[in-house]
């Protein structure tokens, strides 16, 4: 997830575009970078790092006066966070500039045959090889707007484009697929934002760009067109946010916006891993398939959600690839003095890439000579930076501290990563695998259908906001939801909850339930029976103490209804991805019974984002 700027008009560009820049920033902040066009010609500047890195230098060398622009704050997916691999990126005669947000999922072909023509790749990233595409067709002479359609046409994935051409100095154009992009419509000038925030200053009047289209900017002229050229409608409305509501697309909270970004987080996590036939390419794995076969125990070590995440890959990761795997908190790690060998695979899962119990344990595991692996959501960060390879989440820049689209796109990197196992080491067969991505790829529309539900679970969240204790049980792959549940309430609503494994209940915890205690059930899908069928028995076990069931259990399963004073129902997944939409509705209920509560949703006392102290 990119911020992303457009602007021509009367106006300095470059003032709009910093100060669009400086309104998204929470949007990604790896690096910073601006094109302009003036005499002829396009000048540009782009820093790694906070966007104050790009202000100094292009205050220490000044761009030249322009009234059209673009620019981008980056939160990287290819390619690290460096000045190399900061947008705008120019095409090789330096005519064109463009910026993108999103993942071009085609671009290895892409840039296959770009290299066959002898281009040469300056940069890591997928967004060279756009505005090679359509600095190509420009010099050969189509103008930016037809260039632009003909290259979107190849493009495959999720990405917003906008790019400006040195001679055709009173034009920006722009293109989105899977990837947002709005116009600000104003008098004698015109803008484009990833959201409205980069111009809300300026204008409150939008328009909502559709899927597949590509807009032409001039200052007093607006055209939107399909990627065939054909006329084509935005969706024209005033905006009524003010900027703070802005920055979070007009939700209370950066964790309720990013709840609801779980969707599309997913899908981006998906992007480019697999090939038509389902086949898995975790290109930027960096251990061979040698070193993968070799492997014969599996350590997942994390913190708090990660750590959860965790729990969950083991259930998927042991089933399918039939390696041990283990899974430990990362301070715990180290002090026990693990048994660890060449051939042992230490994951760790990190959102932030700087938590420092698990950046220590790492550095034990490889002076032990293990190989490590990250999966992390933020690029060229401390965690990847040392481990042998990583596996990067798409979820876009997490603000929320309590994490929610960090924890689903980490499983989504662990399913991929065991499935990846099972396919070099061949414990699965080729249609088995191609089986479960096709599931993986149905989960955003199953997110999106528990999200679709919120207001069932807010309501719950209204009778319960007395709460003083609350319950989670899980079994199986349930079991670290059911932690992850509980974790949610305490971080967020400060009450107390507890998450157990259902079976252990009758070893004592039941002695905490009493009268409407409120418990909720995570219910295994039927596939297993025996999962589900011991379930039930606890819901039975727990209300037939007063306690008030809040039952999860997926459309159709009718066994637990006559137990469930509540029932929330879960679309139809397979056992090992149930954790994917089961965790929804318990993010949905914390989120909502602390802003019942008047807490800081997105700071919550006594938490950080990342915890780099030990
Ligand atoms: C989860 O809601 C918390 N914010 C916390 O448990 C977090 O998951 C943990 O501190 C690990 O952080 P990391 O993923 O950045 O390493």
């Amino acid at each position: 997830m990119c911020g992303i700027v457009g602007y021509v008009g009367q106006r300095q560009a470059r003032d709009v575009v910093v100060e669009g820049l400086r309104r998204m920033e929470y949007r990604g902040y790896d690096s910073a970078g601006i094109a302009v066009v003036a005499d002829g010609a396009i000048a540009a500047d782009k820093r790694a790092g906070k966007l104050a890195n790009l202000e100094k230098a292009i205050g220490e060398q000044p761009l030249p006066a322009s009234t059209t622009g673009i620019g981008h704050t980056r939160w990287a997916t290819h390619g690290g966070p460096t000045d190399r691999n900061a947008h705008p990126h120019l095409g090789p005669a330096g005519r064109v500039a463009l910026v993108h947000n999103g993942i071009v999922e085609n671009f290895a072909r892409l840039r296959e045959e770009l290299l066959a023509e002898g281009v040469e790749q300056l940069s890591d990233t997928d967004t060279e090889i756009a505005v090679q595409l359509v600095e190509r067709a420009v010099v050969a002479g189509s103008d930016l707007t037809t260039a632009m359609q003909q290259v979107c046409r190849r493009l495959e994935g999720a990405f917003t484009l906008v790019a400006v051409d040195a001679e055709d100095p009173d034009r920006v154009v722009a293109a989105r697929r899977n990837s947002p992009l709005v116009v600000g419509l104003g008098e004698g000038e015109n803008f484009l934002g990833s959201d409205v925030a980069a111009f809300i200053e300026h204008t409150r009047d939008a328009l909502e760009l559709g899927q597949d289209q590509v807009v032409t900017l001039t200052r007093d002229e607006v055209v939107v067109t399909d990627f065939d050229g054909g006329a084509a409608q935005g969706t024209a409305y005033h905006v009524d946010w003010d900027l703070s509501a802005a920055e979070k697309d007009g939700y209370d909270w950066f964790m309720r916006k990013e709840i609801f970004e779980q969707p599309r987080a997913v899908a981006d996590s998906l992007l480019g891993r697999h090939t038509d036939a389902g086949r898995l390419q975790l290109d930027e794995l960096r251990l061979s398939e040698e070193d993968l076969r070799e492997i014969d125990r599996i350590i997942i070590i994390g913190c708090g959600t990660a750590g959860y995440a965790g729990l969950v890959a083991k259930y998927a990761i042991e089933h399918w690839t039939r390696i041990p795997c283990e899974v430990e908190l990362s301070h715990e790690f180290r002090y026990r003095d693990p048994i660890l060998t060449r051939n042992t695979l230490v994951v760790a899962i990190s959102q932030s890439g700087e938590t420092a119990d698990t950046l220590m344990a790492i550095r034990h595991a490889r002076e032990q000579r293990a190989k490590v692996l990250a999966i992390c959501n933020t690029n060229g960060s401390t965690i990847p930076r040392e481990s042998d390879a990583v596996i990067y989440t798409h979820a876009g820049p997490e603000i929320g501290v309590a994490s929610t689209k960090g924890f689903l796109t980490q499983m989504v990197a662990c399913y991929l990563l065991g499935l990846y196992l099972a396919q070099v080491r061949g414990t699965m067969y080729g249609d088995e695998i191609a089986a479960i991505v096709t599931e993986l790829e149905r989960v955003p529309g199953h997110v999106q259908a528990v999200l679709d539900g919120a207001e069932e679970v807010y309501a719950l969240a209204r009778e319960l906001e007395a709460a003083r204790a609350v319950l989670f049980l899980g079994r199986h792959a349930g079991f670290p939801v059911a932690l992850e549940g509980a974790l949610k309430l305490k971080e967020l609503a400060y009450i107390h909850a507890e998450g157990f494994a259902a079976g252990e209940l009758k070893h004592g915890p039941i002695a905490l339930v009493e009268d409407r205690l409120p418990v909720f059930c995570v219910i295994p899908p039927r596939g297993r029976d025996q999962l589900h069928d011991k379930m039930v028995s606890a819901i039975q076990e727990v209300r037939a103490r007063g306690a008030r069931t809040l039952v999860l259990a997926e459309n159709g399963d009718e066994d637990v209804v006559p137990y469930a004073d509540t029932l929330l129902r879960l679309p139809r997944v397979p056992t090992l991805l149930q954790p994917l939409v089961a965790v929804v509705p318990l993010q949905l209920f914390a989120c909502e019974l602390a802003t019942l509560k008047g807490h800081d949703v997105d700071q919550p006392r006594n938490l950080a984002k990342s915890v780099t102290v030990e």
